[in-house]
């Protein structure tokens, strides 16, 4: 397969203010997210004008082919220890399967690895997210935890999975990883 979509991590700005809390107000995003209540105008505003200023996060819209179509983030951002989490959604059913999400990964871990030069990136999904953690899994993560009943989806307790990478982990991943994205006609990330 070639495509010859093009996928950019852009900051997040004003303007995607409204855009954010519709997409996770959306039943195609909430389903695999930890909370899923809807999000009224207060508390997206709260939470969207606590992103400005906070170094222990960081988003990026996701755009293919100009187009906004998700988001990425990284969490717990721990500069001591090396290590952050990271979590992303594409809000479009429509924009799913094109490789938009392998193309996200490799760009994430290397971001994480090279350009902070962290040593290990880690993610909690939740166990039903198997299309999520299978593919952490195919770019090395391993999973470290299981967190039964950890959350409350859909008013029952949901098991999550917890998965971590090692920048050590990854140079015997990167090169098939970096093929695959070769194959469905992505140009690889930072190179
Ligand atoms: C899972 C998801 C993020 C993957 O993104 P994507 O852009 O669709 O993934 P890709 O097109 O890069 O596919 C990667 C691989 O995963 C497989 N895959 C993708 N979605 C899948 C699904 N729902 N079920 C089974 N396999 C799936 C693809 O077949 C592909 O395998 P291949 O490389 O052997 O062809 C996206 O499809 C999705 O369903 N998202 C749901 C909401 C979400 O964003 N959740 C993340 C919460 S952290």
């Amino acid at each position: 397969m070639t495509a010859s979509h093009t996928v950019v991590l852009r900051d997040v700005t004003e303007d995607d203010r409204r855009r954010l809390r519709d997409w996770r107000n959306s039943p195609e995003v909430a389903a695999f997210m930890y909370s899923d209540h809807q999000i009224g105008q207060a508390e997206h505003d709260r939470w969207f004008d606590g992103l400005a200023g906070d170094a222990r996060r960081c988003y990026w819209v996701i755009e293919v082919d100009g187009e906004p179509v998700g988001l990425a983030n990284l969490a717990d951002i721990d500069p001591h220890n090396r290590r952050c989490a990271w979590a992303y959604y594409l809000a479009s059913p429509s924009v799913r399967g094109l490789g938009v999400g392998s193309y996200i990964e490799f760009w994430v871990i290397e971001h994480v690895f090279r350009t902070l030069g962290f040593g290990k990136l880690w993610c909690e999904v939740l166990v039903s997210n198997e299309a999520v953690w299978k593919l952490h899994e195919r770019y090395g993560f391993q999973r470290e935890a299981l967190f039964r009943h950890h959350v409350i989806k859909d008013g029952a307790p949901a098991d999550v999975v917890g998965l971590g990478l090692l920048a050590t982990d990854w140079p015997a991943r990167r090169d098939e990883m970096a093929q695959r994205l070769l194959a469905k006609g992505y140009a690889l990330p930072f190179t």
